[in-house]
C-alpha cells in the first residue's frame, strides 16, 4: 500500500473528495489528515470518515526531528494539500522531493503567491476582468505556488459573475479533477 496523508486547514471539501476517491483503492490508502487548526471542516470531515485526524500545533510543524518521528511512525509516501495555508517547511519539501502535491483555485503562475487563498484570489481574478480561471494542481516547493505544474483546467464564465460563485464553479472541477490526476501521478511514480 502507498501511504498518502492530507493537509488541511480548511473547510474540507477537497479533503472529503479525496478520502472518498481512495476509500477501498487497492493500491492508495490515506492513513491520516494532518491539521494546524484545532478547528476545521477539514478534521471533522476525516472524523465522519474514518480517516486518523491529527492536529499538531505549530512548534510541531518546526521541529523537524519530532515530525520525522511521527512521517516515519505512520510511513508516510506522499502528502497531498488540500486547502492547507501553512508553507511547508523547507527540511520536509527536502524529505519529499516531488512527493508533495497541492490544488490551487487558479491559473497558475497567474494569482498566486503569498496572501492568495480562498476568495482573495476570486476577487482578484474578477477585479482583473477575467472571463476565465480554472485550478492548478502542482508540485510543492519551499515557495508558495511555484512548484511544478502537472495539471491545469480552464473554466470560463459570464463578466458579472460573483467572486463567491466563481469560488463554487472552480471547487466543483477541483473535486473532480484532484483525486484522480492525484491517484494518477502516485502510480506513475
Ligand atoms: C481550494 O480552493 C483549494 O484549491 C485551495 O484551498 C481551497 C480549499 O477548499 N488550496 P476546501 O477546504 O478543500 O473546501
Amino acid at each position: 500500500m502507498i501511504r498518502v496523508v492530507i493537509l488541511a486547514s480548511g473547510g474540507g471539501s477537497n479533503a472529503a473528495a479525496l478520502m472518498e476517491h481512495f476509500k477501498n483503492h487497492p493500491q492508495i490508502r490515506i492513513v491520516g489528515l494532518w491539521t494546524d487548526k484545532m478547528h476545521c471542516g477539514a478534521r471533522s470531515l476525516a472524523q465522519q470518515k474514518g480517516v486518523e485526524d491529527r492536529f499538531l500545533e505549530s512548534g510541531f510543524w518546526s521541529d523537524e526531528t519530532r515530525m520525522k518521528a511521527l512521517i516515519q511512525e505512520q510511513s508516510v509516501d506522499f502528502f497531498l494539500l488540500a486547502g492547507f495555508l501553512k508553507l511547508v517547511p523547507e527540511y520536509l519539501v527536502k524529505q519529499f522531493p516531488n512527493r508533495i502535491l497541492n490544488i490551487h483555485p487558479a491559473l497558475l503562475p497567474d494569482f498566486g503567491g503569498k496572501g492568495m487563498f480562498g476568495m482573495h484570489i476570486h476577487r482578484a481574478v474578477i477585479a482583473a476582468g477575467k472571463t476565465q480561471s480554472g485550478l492548478t494542481i502542482h508540485l510543492v516547493n519551499e515557495r508558495f505556488d511555484e512548484g511544478k505544474i502537472l495539471f491545469q483546467k480552464t473554466v470560463e464564465f459570464d463578466s458579472g459573475t460573483t467572486p463567491e460563485t466563481l469560488q463554487q464553479i472552480i471547487l466543483k472541477e477541483e473535486h473532480r479533477w484532484y483525486p484522480v490526476i492525484a491517484e494518477q501521478y502516485i502510480l506513475s511514480f
